[in-house]
């Protein structure tokens, strides 16, 4: 049975005290977690050594980066290549974040050269998808997602999806503390799922479909067990370690 894929996305979160308690806490919780759910951690670059030995314990736990350079070696000053991640035992990569697409004009070029570029590696990208206010207002919501599936179709391997996540995102969502609407987050994942799977030649294999937006404690319960929800990537909702623990205990139900 597949198993929920839940990436926990600190962002510019969290210090060494807010990680270690962090490990604790999952250690303390690794019963109550594992075999009901996937769960990777996302905590930005510098901490990411810290969680390499527990990853190695615990098969249900990964980690996740936040991001990755297009380089995989040389002068770029500031930059973290797929290999150091590969070092640091990282399993996936965010990329196409709307933080990053809006705060570092990040394009579709750049994105699918960092979508290949960790294929190649043997890391899983996780392409970050959604629509804007303006957007959802004027009924484009699938055809932008499609158009931002489309970029990564335009290679020459038709079965790019295979061994990748994506997730959708509406940007109007994400930390503003408005869900989408889990009827809705269905209909549209529904579609997309479908799309991928004419557009690819062969079947599509160990694929995830996630949603992520102002997911918390409350609303979670409404987007479980949809049939096309495959996992979640959570924000501001993994801050809060007792709602982040509640959100999984729902999860893993
Ligand atoms: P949020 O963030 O849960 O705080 O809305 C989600 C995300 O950015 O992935």
């Amino acid at each position: 049975m597949k198993l929920p894929l839940v990436i926990a996305n600190w962002k510019l979160n969290g210090n060494k005290e807010t990680f270690s308690l962090l490990l604790n806490f999952l250690e303390k919780n690794q019963e109550k977690i594992e075999k009901k759910c996937n769960l990777s951690i996302s905590p930005s670059y510098v901490y990411l050594y810290k969680f390499k030995k527990i990853i190695k314990k615990h098969k249900y736990l990964t980690l996740s980066a936040q991001n990755v350079d297009i380089h995989l070696s040389g002068s770029f000053t500031g930059e973290v290549s797929a290999l150091m991640l590969k070092d640091m035992s990282v399993k996936n990569v965010l990329i196409g974040h709307s933080e990053r697409r809006i705060n570092h004009y990040e394009s579709q070029h750049l994105i699918s050269k960092k979508f290949f570029l960790l294929k190649n590696c043997n890391l899983t990208p996780v392409l970050c998808i959604g629509e804007t206010q303006e957007e959802r207002k004027n009924n484009e919501t699938i055809e932008i997602c499609k158009k931002q599936i489309d970029f990564i179709f335009q290679s020459k391997d038709k079965n790019v999806f295979n061994d990748t996540v994506i997730a959708y995102e509406p940007i109007w969502s994400i930390g503003t503390g408005k869900s989408a609407d889990p009827k809705e987050v269905q209909f549209i994942l529904g579609s997309l799922r479908n799309y991928i799977r004419k557009k690819m030649l062969y079947s599509l294999n160990n694929f995830y479909l996630l949603y992520g937006g102002s997911i918390n404690e409350n609303n979670i319960d409404s987007f479980c067990k949809r049939k096309d929800i495959d996992g979640f990537l959570l924000g501001n909702a993994c801050l809060n370690f007792d709602s982040f623990f509640k959100i999984l205990e729902k999860i893993s139900k």
